[in-house]
């Protein structure tokens, strides 16, 4: 290997039945099976150069050079796969980009650490399955394991690393639904989800949460398969509502609402029960995740523009898995 380059593109994913906790922090075998679409349209696209010149791995994020903790764990995840695969034996040049608005709330780690593995992998020229590729991603960040395979996707626990892997059971157009997502903070949250996951087992909820996992993750794949909204808006619905009681409940508490989020949350039911095919779902921040069918998006997006408290609205559709653009 003398310097070999490659790009790729991935999105982030919103989860309809949540990863939180781990069975095993380091592997990050997740404590329950999860659900998630990949968000078309946002994305992030990273660029890796292997290189014999480079003496410690370097990270260009959105234009500016980075030393702090991304860098370290950008770094700590190429040296994974520097341990996995000893061809490869020199440090790396990372850069990485995202079109959607920095600290608008939107998980970046799942699409950060999908495209950082894609590209990384294609630039040593080795050749990995998808099902590989998912399982390195998911060293990186748990939910990227996730934004590797295409539109809508599983991500069953699995008892070892190869066994853990996320795949697709249908494809992007499978089902037209929205995400509407309301942007309440761009603040940056002040507990991570890898601490979050350690400390999910700290309150007596988790163990319930964990207890009723596989039947919500067969119930939700159900209704996505059916299209059915009424079954899925329920099941998403609760398996949120469940996470952040968990995170309520840990030792210390973490809480990731504010008011806004609950206002909404509200608001969501209350167009639910006048007809409109809306859920919601909250990952580890405040901002709300409103799922409908398309035909309900306009009107969805115009009711929370209207809220004083909303500060942005993003959309997305079903999206694809992690493309390589060039090598
Ligand atoms: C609440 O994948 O961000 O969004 O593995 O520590 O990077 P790390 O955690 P991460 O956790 C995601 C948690 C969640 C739920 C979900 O996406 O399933």
């Amino acid at each position: 290997m003398s310097r070999m380059t490659a790009t790729a593109r991935a999105t982030p994913n919103i989860a309809f039945i949540k990863y939180w906790g781990n069975r095993d922090d380091d592997l990050r075998l997740p404590a329950n099976p999860s659900i998630s679409m990949n968000l078309d349209g946002l994305h992030t696209e990273t660029t890796v150069t292997w290189s014999d010149k480079l003496t410690v791995d370097e990270l260009t994020l959105n234009g500016e050079k980075d030393t702090g903790e991304a860098c370290d764990r950008v770094s700590a995840h190429l040296s994974r796969l520097r341990q996995r695969f000893p061809v490869i034996t020199q440090y790396a040049a990372v850069k990485s980009s995202n079109n959607f608005p920095i600290g608008a709330g939107i998980a970046s780690s799942a699409a950060a650490f999908a495209a950082l593995t894609v590209a990384a992998v294609a630039a040593t020229g080795i050749e990995l399955s998808e099902h590989e590729l998912s399982t390195l991603a998911r060293l990186g960040s748990g939910s990227a394991a996730r934004s590797v395979p295409t539109g809508f996707v599983e991500w069953r626990t699995g008892n070892t690393h190869k066994e853990s892997y996320a795949e697709s059971f249908a494809p992007p157009d499978y089902w037209n639904i929205v995400d509407v997502i309301a942007v309440v903070s761009r603040e940056h949250k002040e507990v991570g989800s890898s601490a979050g996951h350690r400390s999910a087992s700290t309150g007596d909820l988790q163990a319930a949460r964990i207890a009723g996992a596989e039947e919500r993750f067969a119930v939700c794949k159900q209704a996505i398969l059916d299209r059915d909204f009424t079954a899925f808006a329920e099941v998403v619905e609760y398996d949120s509502n469940l996470m952040h009681a968990v995170m309520m409940t840990s030792r210390p508490p973490l809480f990731y609402w504010l008011p806004p989020t609950l206002m909404i949350m509200e608001q969501v039911r209350h167009w639910r029960a006048e007809g409109l095919q809306v859920c919601y779902t909250l990952d580890a921040g405040p901002n709300v995740h409103c799922i409908c069918v398309r035909k309900d998006a306009a009107k969805v997006s115009a009711r929370l523009k209207a809220m004083s408290e909303v500060l942005d609205i993003l959309k997305a559709a079903p999206g694809i898995g992690t493309q390589i653009i060039t090598t």
